[in-house]
């Protein structure tokens, strides 16, 4: 299903308004199978209720909310990844080249899984003269306020699509993907990889950002989570594999993580394809060389604990 930000506000959207292509429209230009008209009677609405919170309608493999309290949540952890990279991407320099204005030649970003946009908001602030997608199952409070209160910068543009379906579409459209945490909602990453390679121009990169569902004590060593017969372990990892497994159920790529190397290794569009692990500290328990430094990663540590809290 597509959606796109600027033709309605979806407050206003009438469910029983089907192929209406005022508020729900398919890409003219787009031929994909991923893009459809909105029906209500086959699709339902966008957004389903489960055990007190609102979930997604499209796509069952992904089963974390799309709330309110979850898109706060989003964009603090947002906060929390510029802190932790000090940029709004893992090679500020990198992207820097490649959005450089080119004559004749219109740059333009995509963010898989965009949640509320919040990403992509910073991104048209930085770099404004460049055309942004943002693609997710929901629309969050950011993408579906009303233009007048929450408006998104005229150059990004929101679709509401399953990215498992295809990206075929977007073949050859753009200069960087970006993707973060989407893991749990995609069935085959692999597969994601090798659309992605499609989708970029010559000498575009893409950028994935997917969690390890471990902890790790300061030395570095994989934290045990407790289990009834067991007098030790952490609580906290406990969580983590019982998410794990939940989410592994539903379908989703939750390896995604630990994966990525080797996968981005075996897709052979991708120039040296490079892997880095960042661990973030839970709590504000760090110390570093500096007081300066002792206090970010102190910062750091407090938004991460607070995550892990929602
Ligand atoms: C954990 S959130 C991260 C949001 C955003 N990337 C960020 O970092 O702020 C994952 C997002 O990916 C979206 N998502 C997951 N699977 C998807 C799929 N198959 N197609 C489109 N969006 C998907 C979810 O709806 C959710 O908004």
């Amino acid at each position: 299903m597509y959606f796109d930000y600027e033709d309605s506000a979806l407050d206003d959207h009438d469910p029983e308004c089907c192929h209406c292509g005022e508020h729900f429209g398919a890409r003219s230009a787009s031929p994909a199978p991923s893009v459809y008209s909105f029906s209500s009677s086959r699709d339902g609405h966008m957004l389903r209720e489960l055990h007190g919170r609102t979930l997604n309608a499209l796509c069952e493999t992904y089963m974390l909310p799309a709330d309110d309290t979850e898109f706060q949540r989003l964009n603090r952890a947002h906060e929390l990844w510029k802190l932790q990279l000090g940029a709004l991407t893992m090679a500020p320099d990198l992207v820097d080249q490649i959005l450089a204005p080119q004559e004749g030649v219109q740059r333009r970003v995509l963010d898989l899984g965009t949640g509320t946009g919040v990403w992509l908001t910073d991104m048209a602030q930085k770099y404004p003269w460049v055309e942004y997608v943002g693609v997710d199952l929901a629309p969050s409070i950011g993408l579906r306020g009303s233009k007048t209160e929450n408006p998104l910068p005229p150059n990004i543009r929101v679709e509401i699509d399953d990215i498992n379906l295809d990206l075929k579409h977007y073949n050859q459209s753009f200069d960087l993907v970006h993707a973060r945490f989407i893991g749990p909602g995609i069935t085959d990453y692999r597969r994601l990889l090798k659309e992605i390679a499609q989708v970029l121009r010559p000498g575009g990169m893409v950028m994935l950002l997917e969690p390890d569902w471990e902890l790790y004590d300061e030395n570095g060593d994989a934290i045990e989570p407790i289990f009834e017969d067991k007098s030790s372990g952490s609580w906290h990892a406990r969580v983590l594999f019982e998410s794990y497994g939940a989410f592994r159920r539903c379908g989703g790529s939750l390896e995604a993580g630990l994966m990525l190397q080797r996968w981005l290794d075996e897709v052979e569009e991708f120039e040296e394809p490079q892997v880095e692990q960042i661990f973030l500290p839970i709590g504000q328990w760090m110390t570093a060389m500096t007081e300066e430094e002792t206090r970010r990663l102190r910062e750091i540590g407090e938004m991460t604990r607070q995550d892990r809290l929602t």
